[in-house]
């Protein structure tokens, strides 16, 4: 069934899911998401893993595992937020260039920090990425992972897409909507448990607390790993696969690449 409401994923449906996404999460997109990111930095390694039980530094390893780098590739981090992704990518091919892109200073400000204590050098640009100041077909390899709930993908897609050269490819890893009802409800549960025993041990801020039902609501309407798919492809994606996911689709990996023509 969820299959068949992929293949059917049209423009005009595709449309419609991010007004409303847009409609439901402008405000928290807008205000709470960047206060949350302020505060995070200082513990958003060890948040995520006690939030995830472990599992983050698997699914993190298996997310760069997924990407093919040559030397001489140009990389795009987008939402790079602490250069976790790019300094793992640097030390899996040392002879490419990463450019790290996120609206948040104070993330790309730990994001630099980690770079040098790596000893590896990240480009670092702060902006919304709704908008990305690169011309087209600058990057052999554009990464997202774990930030497209918190955006437009409407806009965000079509702008990956342009600043990848054409054979180029995309990887993105996300917490997805899962596409069994079952998994999904029990994930939903565990998301609010582990929000909240996060909170408590890192002592957040009020805004990550009232961030607590977002997690959940954003994920409850964003897309199944098969939905993902579909919208690559109705983005002008080819190739488009989604090798991994876990348990019934929490966690996807995706690879989709621009048409060569
Ligand atoms: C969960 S973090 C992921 C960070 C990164 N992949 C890492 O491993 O550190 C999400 C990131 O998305 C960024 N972000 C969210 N919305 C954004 C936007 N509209 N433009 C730029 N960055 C955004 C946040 O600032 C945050 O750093």
């Amino acid at each position: 069934m969820k299959d068949v409401e992929a293949a059917m994923m049209t423009p005009t449906s595709f449309d419609l899911r991010e007004k409303r996404r847009h409609t439901l999460f402008a405000d928290i997109w807008g205000e709470l998401i960047p206060q949350v990111f302020e505060d995070v930095p200082r513990y958003y390694r060890f948040g995520n893993i006690v939030a995830s039980f472990g599992f983050w530094e698997l699914w993190v390893w298996q997310f760069v595992g997924t990407v093919a780098l040559n030397p001489g590739d140009k990389v795009l981090d987008v939402c790079a937020g602490t250069n976790d992704i790019g300094i793992r990518l640097l030390q899996k091919q040392p002879a490419i260039s990463v450019t790290a892109i996120d609206r948040s200073r104070e993330m790309q400000e730990e994001g630099q920090n980690r770079a040098r204590d790596y000893g590896v050098a990240i480009d670092s640009v702060i902006h919304d990425v709704h908008a990305l100041p690169f011309p087209d077909r600058s990057f052999d390899v554009v990464t997202l992972q774990a930030a497209s709930r918190h955006l437009q993908l409407n806009k965000v897609l079509p702008e990956i897409m342009r600043v990848l050269k054409p054979g180029g490819t995309f990887y993105h890893c996300d917490m997805l909507k899962p596409s069994n009802c079952l998994v999904e409800f029990a994930y939903l549960r565990f998301l609010r448990l582990s929000v909240a025993w996060t909170a408590f041990v890192f002592g957040s801020t009020e805004a990550s607390r009232n961030c607590r039902n977002y997690f959940m609501d954003a994920i409850a309407n964003f897309y199944t790993p098969e939905e993902l798919s579909a919208i690559f492809r109705l983005v002008g994606f080819t190739n488009v696969t989604c090798d991994k996911s876990i348990w019934g689709g929490m966690v996807g990996f995706h690879k989709a690449q621009r048409p060569i023509g």
